[in-house]
């Protein structure tokens, strides 16, 4: 059994509902799964963990500055993670802002010193407060694999 932590910042919801079914499939597979609202939580409570997951929205074409902070405080600085964005549809496509959202998350982790382990998860949501778009259980699926496979 492994421990997968997943912190996540949502002002919404969005977010919070993709992990937790992130969550429901990691745990379907016997392991042990630890979820983090960013809003209540220091990085310094995240335990030591096997994999960690990091989900945030998009805030104004880049990294919310709340996200941005825990992330650059994370504690465990050998960690392999996996990230997940939510974006809108925008006229410069979703990679556009939701593109440096993960850049930006990609740079506080390498800073930090850890290692990216899957591909990102990239969500879009149906306006400003969402829903989540159609089928976007099976993309939290189809990353939940990805972690599964790592994890052996
Ligand atoms: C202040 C603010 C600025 C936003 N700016 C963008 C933006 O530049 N690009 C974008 O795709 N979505 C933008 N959004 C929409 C967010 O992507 C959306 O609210 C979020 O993905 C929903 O996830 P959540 O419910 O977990 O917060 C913005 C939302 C807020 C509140």
């Amino acid at each position: 059994m492994s421990r997968i932590s997943i912190s996540y910042l949502t002002k919404y919801g969005n977010n919070k509902t993709a992990m937790e079914q992130l969550s429901t499939f990691l745990k379907a597979k016997g392991h042990e799964v630890i979820l983090f609202d960013v809003d209540e939580t220091g990085p310094e409570q995240v335990p030591l963990s096997d994999i960690y997951v990091f989900s945030s929205s998009t805030h104004i074409g880049g990294l919310p500055g709340k996200m941005n902070k825990f992330m650059k405080k994370f504690p465990h600085k050998s960690g392999r993670y996996a990230l997940s964005v939510t974006h809108m549809l925008e006229k410069g496509g979703p990679e556009k802002n939701s593109g440096k959202v993960l850049y930006a998350m990609e740079e506080d982790l390498r800073e930090v010193g850890m290692t990216k382990a899957v591909d990102p998860l990239s969500l879009t949501v149906n306006g400003m407060k969402g829903p989540l778009e159609d089928g976007w259980q099976n993309k939290v699926e189809t990353f939940a694999v990805a972690i599964l496979k790592l994890l052996g």
